[in-house]
């Protein structure tokens, strides 16, 4: 029997958006289970809304109907969360030429870190290509509208928030 191909899609995610939750399914077509992992980055923790663990919640909530995908959380460096549980590939959502310069760095430095390691970059659906949580965030902070741009279930964390 071939082992189970798990892979890790780490980030921020305060607050999750449907730009994740695209790109979350879509790598269910060539993963077998994925973790999408929280970073906990304890030098920017002042600026988050949510609390990492509000953040796996809410990760848990949207993703209830699908058994593939979890929430987890993980501080250090992403390699050695990637071997602690076993996962060879990581997944990470590429919205525009901008995200390159950062992502290609990150995915050569993991490289040196873990070879065996690959590095899927994966385009998420049109209408999301602008979506990043810091502009929800913000969005969502001065009044404006973004029920389009997060579930139900996070949207109505946001209310309960701001
Ligand atoms: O959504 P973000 O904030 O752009 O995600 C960045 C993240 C969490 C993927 C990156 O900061 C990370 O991997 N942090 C864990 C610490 C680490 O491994 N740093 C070295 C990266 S080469």
């Amino acid at each position: 029997m071939t082992e189970p191909r798990v892979a890790i899609y780490p980030g921020s995610f305060d607050p999750l958006t449907l730009g994740h939750e695209d790109i979350a399914r879509r790598s269910l077509k060539f993963v077998d289970r994925l973790i999408i992992a929280v970073a906990h980055h304890p030098t920017q923790s002042k600026d988050r809304l949510f609390t990492v663990d509000e953040r796996v919640e809410m990760i848990e909530e949207c993703f209830a109907d699908e058994p593939r995908i979890e929430g987890a959380e993980f501080s250090g460096l992403l390699v050695h969360f990637c071997v602690k549980v076993g996962a060879r590939i990581v997944v990470r959502g590429l919205r525009a030429v901008s995200d390159f310069e950062y992502e290609f760095q990150m995915a050569q430095m993991n490289r040196e870190l873990l070879p065996d390691l690959e590095m899927v970059f994966m385009t998420p659906a049109g209408e999301y290509t602008f979506l990043s949580a810091s502009l929800v965030r913000e969005v969502a902070a001065l009044g404006g509208d973004v029920s389009q741009f997060v579930s139900a279930l996070v949207l109505r964390r946001l209310e309960e928030r701001i």
